[in-house]
């Protein structure tokens, strides 16, 4: 295929929808998204896939919108992986320069020393970022080769996800004959279309509340100190309605969306919402303070436990630019508000940014994965393509696909 050099294809497997996001690069660099292809996704549980035949058949449905949409033929993607599974570690690596010089190849063994710690024989390393470089104890030194020196050091940021819920997903896209260029930890994806480069160098916490999970990244002088996964999410709130307003999940789901709110105390007490209900029983007229009642102790809870490991990583004092929120409940009414009261930082909203063509299609905090991981991509093959240090020294995909599979 002709275009095929110029596109790149993000595919997010989230928990509430599958979502396809294809993009062509221009020749001055510029990503502009052309067709997007979105459908439910049943077969995953809290960001891991648990049913593999549900789980290819959205991707399937997804991935043929999306070529329909932007006239091509799919073969690869990158993919995103989250799930209570991750894990975030902070390392360290020293290496003795080999002439006095530091060279590609000291790069790529320092950070490969940082990679030596003990990981669980079912976890596997889905990235080694570099946070910066220190030579003969010099430290903040981000582009170290070509610098005198004899002793470099390095700190990463270590992330591990499981071997199996890896191999799934891969398995997933290989049965929809797509093949895998890249797996993502799934709020690195977001950062990349959400952050701005300023807000990654003057500190901030980037929060994608989804429907399953929600996912951490901390971001300190311009690189990422710290990952979590909090197991709650914007689905966690439809089942609280479907459990305070005994309707069904899908009506509630609507309703949340539709007139949800998680701040009771910005909400007359005059409005009211018509609640349809299960069993052929008439609606039913409630104050839309009554759902929000139900909605606000949730997002509270959630933004309480964003805000305890925050503070357990020791960055709190750090993040200056404050928090992100971003993923779909981050639409809820009232989070802004509420995220405010609870953080005491600076708090906005985060939608995909950074590109062209169909921007309005994905101009929304639900496709800040699927376009992070076009972002991303591009900027993987483009280091790739320039010959920069920096993909040698990340473990290249297809020798950690080989470590997956044992091969
Ligand atoms: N306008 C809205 N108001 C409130 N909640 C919303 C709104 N739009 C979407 N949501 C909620 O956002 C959640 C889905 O968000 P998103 O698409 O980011 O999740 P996902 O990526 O599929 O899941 P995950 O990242 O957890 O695997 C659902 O719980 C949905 O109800
Ligand atoms: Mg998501």
């Amino acid at each position: 295929m002709s275009r095929d050099n110029q596109i790149i294809v993000g595919l997010d497997i989230g928990t509430s929808k599958i979502a396809c996001i294809v993009a062509e690069i221009a020749a001055d660099g510029r990503v502009d998204i052309v067709g997007i292809g979105k459908h439910v996704s049943k077969g995953l549980r809290r960001g891991v896939v648990v049913n593999i035949e549900s789980t290819v058949e959205s991707i399937r449905r997804a991935i043929e919108e999306a070529e329909l949409m932007a006239d091509v033929e799919i073969k690869k993607v990158y993919v995103g992986i989250a799930g209570s599974h991750i894990r975030g570690y902070n390392s360290h690596g020293v290496v003795a320069t080999k002439n006095g010089e530091v060279t590609e190849e000291d790069v790529a063994r320092v950070v490969e020393a940082a990679k030596a710690m003990n990981i669980p024989a079912d976890q596997q390393i889905l990235h080694v970022l570099p946070q910066g470089y220190i030579i003969d104890r010099q430290d903040g030194i981000r582009e170290p080769v070509g610098m005198s020196g004899v002793r470099l050091e390095t700190r990463v940021h270590v992330v591990t996800g499981a071997v199996s819920s890896a191999q799934n997903i891969i398995k997933c896209c290989n049965r929809c004959n797509l093949d895998v260029a890249d797996m993502v930890l799934e709020q690195i994806a977001s950062s990349e279309s959400v952050l701005s480069q300023d807000e990654k160098d003057i500190g901030v916490l980037l929060v994608d509340i989804g429907g399953g999970t929600t996912d951490l990244a901390v971001f300190i002088d311009g690189a990422i100190r710290h990952t979590a996964v909090i197991p709650v999410g914007g689905d966690h709130m439809t089942n609280d309605l479907v459990a305070g307003l005994r309707t069904s999940a899908r009506e509630a789901d609507l309703l949340k969306k539709e007139y949800g709110s998680c701040m009771a105390s910005l909400i007359s007490p005059e409005e009211t919402v018509e609640v349809p209900r299960v069993g052929g029983r008439p609606p039913q007229s409630m104050p839309r303070q009554v759902m929000a009642q139900l909605l606000e102790p949730r997002m509270q809870e959630l933004f309480e436990l964003v805000r305890e490991e925050l503070e357990r990583s020791g960055y709190k004092e750090l993040v200056a630019a404050g928090v992100v929120l971003t993923g779909g409940s981050s639409l809820l009414e009232g989070t802004q508000e509420l995220a405010d009261e609870v953080f005491e930082l600076p708090v906005r909203l985060g939608n995909p940014q950074g590109i062209g063509g169909l921007v309005d299609v994905v101009n929304s905090p639900i496709y800040a994965t699927g376009v992070g991981l076009i972002q991303y991509g591009h900027r993987y093959r483009s280091e790739q393509q320039y010959g920069g240090h920096k993909k040698k020294s990340d473990t290249s995909v297809f020798s950690r696909f080989r470590q997956w599979f044992g091969g």
